[in-house]
């Protein structure tokens, strides 16, 4: 079954981008979805896969483009639903788990911003379900740095797509308005906190 898009829409509580920067954005996303379908059905019905090759091959191009699409997908899915409220810390129960393993909920805000900086695609907090811990990853795109397993409680986007319109080079102004617009309740409830 084909994927369908999930309607986001902006309200007044969206502080960290404007309506014409969240709308050009929304329009990738969409792009995205549009993309695994087509994927999804020329793994159905027209994959080549008679002629998989590593170096080149039909095959080759629509596994490259299935995780890419895909990822796309869940990663602007994640960050458009963790974004749009002006409480701008979490509870002491998300607070407590942050601080487990980064010391406290400012040192984990300083890595956070930090892995946002370095990062060419995404900053992600994850629970890393192998070593039982909470950690910040780094992705230079969507299909580039993810850990194989691991649970998504907190997603930014910084491909320069996120910011330009409206922020221009200034990414670090993006990232500290994204860390005073996020969605704690919706990270609570990755964590499973909260129904
Ligand atoms: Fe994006």
């Amino acid at each position: 079954m084909a994927l369908r898009k999930i309607n986001f829409e902006y309200t007044n509580d969206v502080t960290v981008i404007n309506q014409e920067q969240f709308e050009v954005h929304m329009r990738l996303y969409e792009g995205y979805i549009r993309k695994i379908n087509e994927v999804d059905g020329l793994l159905e019905n027209d994959s080549g896969l008679e002629d998989a090759n590593a170096t080149y091959s039909k095959y080759r191009g629509i596994k490259r483009g299935e995780t890419y699409a895909l990822d796309g997908v869940i990663l602007h899915e994640y960050y458009f639903e963790n974004i749009g409220s002006t409480n701008n810390i979490p509870d002491n129960e998300v607070a407590e788990c942050l601080a487990q393993d980064f010391g406290s909920f400012e040192q984990w805000a300083d890595h956070f911003v930090a892995t946002a900086k370095a990062s060419r695609g995404w900053a992600v907090l994850c629970y890393d379900i192998r070593s039982k811990k909470l950690r910040n990853i780094s992705l230079d795109a969507h299909d580039v740095g993810n850990l194989a397993i691991c649970i998504p409680l907190l997603v930014l986007d910084v491909y320069e797509h996120a910011y330009f319109l409206q922020y221009a080079d200034k990414k670090d102004e993006y990232i500290n308005n994204f860390m005073k617009n996020i969605d704690w309740n919706i990270v609570r409830r990755r964590i499973g906190l909260s129904d």
